[in-house]
């Protein structure tokens, strides 16, 4: 067993507000996708949990973390601060509550997404997108899309993200440009994504 409903309640019990119910929301939908498409439910409801339990500290908080696991942000990381709660949060789910690495390894790309991305991962970007608290004009497809394919899924997630990215005139991530251009590249049909959705956070 990888974590006793008492670590469970333990790691829930350091979210709040918004988070705790969005944590939980990611959780089933990590469960119901993993079920769906033949991944490990454990480990799917173990990364789901912990995937955000970073994003709470601020950019003081974020490059302390970095410089304690020896993660070292890129270029679009030192300005898009936020985005290393990925990274910062697989740090202390593997040190503080010993995930196996691939559950690191789906926590650590969450935010971003990247190029050859294993189910695991591809559930919690997706979970993180979908869960029943999100609402925002692009989820409906996107939960639709969840329910046949899960690379088509991915790809309309990435254009909602990334038309939102450019429609605010952030900076995008090379990582989840990569993982777009190989769903591309893999002949994953493309969706149109819906005008004024949201990335998520
Ligand atoms: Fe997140
Ligand atoms: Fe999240």
């Amino acid at each position: 067993m990888l974590c006793t409903e008492l670590e469970r309640q333990s790691i829930l019990s350091r979210l709040s507000g918004y988070r705790y119910t969005h944590t939980l929301g990611c959780e089933k939908a990590a469960i119901e996708l993993a079920r769906r498409f033949g991944g490990d439910v454990e480990k799917a409801a173990f990364a789901a949990i912990l995937h955000d339990i970073t994003k709470r500290l601020s950019k003081e908080e974020q490059l302390y973390l970095c410089e304690k696991y020896d993660i070292i942000p890129c270029d679009v990381e030192k300005i898009e601060w936020k985005m290393l709660h990925g990274k910062t949060a697989a740090a202390i789910a593997l040190h503080e509550y010993g995930a196996p690495q691939d559950v690191v390894d789906a926590i650590a790309c969450h935010t971003t997404g990247k190029a050859g991305m294993t189910l695991l991962d591809k559930i919690i970007y997706l979970a993180d997108f979908i869960e029943e608290t999100r609402d925002f004009d692009g989820v409906e497809p996107a939960r639709a899309l969840a329910k046949q394919d899960i690379n088509e899924a991915l790809l309309y997630c990435y254009d909602n993200s990334l038309f939102d990215l450019l429609r605010r005139g952030k900076l995008i991530h090379p990582d989840t440009m990569e993982a777009r251009n190989e769903l591309i590249r893999q002949g994953v049909p493309h969706t149109k994504c819906a005008e004024g959705s949201e990335a998520h956070t």
